[in-house]
């Protein structure tokens, strides 16, 4: 694989690992703070993070380039609640879809059609992840202050993440 794309590919590895690392803080945030639907969910986000990373150091290696395994800096460790969560979780998903955008961008520049049809997984998984983490921001929206929405939410939460995961198992 040509080293400008083998670059631009470990930057992602990078990008997916620091994701794992986020959303893993945020979990155990949620955990120590009681919301243990709400830690379910970005635990297994967290693990998500951490496939999408060894599918591209994977990739690498099967198309004989280098991946690097990247250091990962500390995340922020304190949130004033769920709402600074999730709207950070959107904001990261948005921050993500775009540099994945630049990844196929590169590819099509150096005509890299195997790893452009690669990317494509990663092109949907964005599309996913950025809708769910707006369907969740626009429920605490609607929760406003009251308790018992927070109750709920939290419970359903971690249904949700379970939905997900049967989803997932299912189409294995
Ligand atoms: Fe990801
Ligand atoms: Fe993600």
């Amino acid at each position: 694989m040509k080293k400008s794309i083998n670059q631009a590919l470990n930057e992602q590895v990078a990008l997916e690992a620091e994701s794992s690392h986020i959303y893993l803080s945020m979990a155990s945030w949620a955990e120590k703070n009681s919301y243990h639907g709400v830690a379910n969910f970005l635990y297994q986000h967290s693990d998500e993070e951490r496939i999408h990373m060894l599918k591209l150091i994977r990739f690498i290696n099967e198309r004989e380039g280098v991946a690097i395994i990247p250091p990962i800096k500390q995340p922020k460790e304190n949130f004033k609640n769920l709402s600074e969560i999730f709207q950070s979780v959107l904001d990261h998903e948005i921050y993500v879809t775009n540099e994945i955008n630049k990844l196929v961008e590169i590819t099509l520049k150096e005509k890299d059609f195997t790893t452009h049809h690669f990317l494509q997984w990663y092109v949907s998984e964005q599309l996913e992840e950025e809708a769910l983490a707006r369907q969740i921001n626009d429920r605490l929206k609607l929760i406003g202050n009251d308790k018992m929405g927070y109750y709920i939410f939290d419970r359903d939460l971690g249904n949700i993440d379970n939905a997900l995961h049967a989803n997932e198992t299912k189409d294995k």
